[in-house]
């Protein structure tokens, strides 16, 4: 089995205390950090943009994982991977000119990655599986955090894993998973093939914080 990787998303982290948040999620264990841009255009909801990225990077060791929930992210892709981030993902529902994207985000050092809203088809991203290192499957509806996950997501996981197994790309695509992942959840996930696991309440706004979520977590799937 791959290793499995927690990524805390800095949604739900209290944003007065950010580097805090970041240093006891990074200290419980996280792997990567997970940073969520929205427009309110693509998705209803506004949040950060590459200062706040950039004060992530500040804070940590770990890869900065930003997933762009906006309109035409070429515009923005060079600040982001300028303040930072590691790993870009773009929406397929954004871009029409995904394979464009997806090879700017590698030309200004990032790696790339593909998500897709619960009710796009994977068949939309078979195409682009040659090009991006990671796959990410929306579990709930993007923009806000704390949503309940989408029971038959991960059918849809297992769907994305024997997608990636055609393209002859396993162990070079991230398939990652994002919303509502909790203890109860995860380990359906995993178990359909998830290899990168998004946490932003179940992390920040559980009781105990991150040094009691992380772990919690990771023993929900056995790592
Ligand atoms: C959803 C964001 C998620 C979100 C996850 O629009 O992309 O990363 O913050 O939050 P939880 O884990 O609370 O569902
Ligand atoms: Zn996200």
């Amino acid at each position: 089995m791959p290793e499995i990787k927690i990524a805390p998303s800095i949604l739900s982290a209290d944003f007065g205390h950010l580097a805090r948040d970041v240093a006891l999620a990074e200290a419980a264990g996280a792997d990567w950090i997970h940073v969520d841009v929205m427009d309110g255009c693509f998705v209803p909801n506004l949040t950060i943009g590459p200062g706040v990225t950039r004060a992530v990077r500040e804070a940590t060791a770990l890869p900065v994982d930003v997933h762009l929930m906006i309109e035409e992210p070429s515009r923005h892709i060079p600040a982001f991977v300028e303040a930072g981030a590691d790993w870009v993902t773009v929406h397929v529902e954004a871009c029409p000119h995904l394979h464009r994207v997806v090879a700017q985000i590698r030309e200004v050092g990032a790696r790339p990655g593909v998500a897709l809203n619960p009710a796009t088809s994977l068949e939309s991203v078979r195409g682009i599986l040659p090009y991006v290192d990671l796959l990410l499957v929306m579990t709930v509806n993007p923009g806000f955090g704390g949503q309940a996950f989408i029971a038959n997501s991960p059918e849809k996981v297992r769907e994305a894993r024997g997608l990636v197994a055609d393209s002859g790309r396993v162990g070079e695509i991230e398939i990652q998973v994002d919303g509502g992942i909790a203890p109860a959840t995860a380990p359906a996930v995993v178990d359909a093939g998830a290899t990168v696991l998004v946490a932003g309440s179940a992390v920040f706004s559980a009781p105990g914080g991150p040094a009691a979520a992380i772990p919690a977590l990771a023993g929900a799937f056995g790592k």
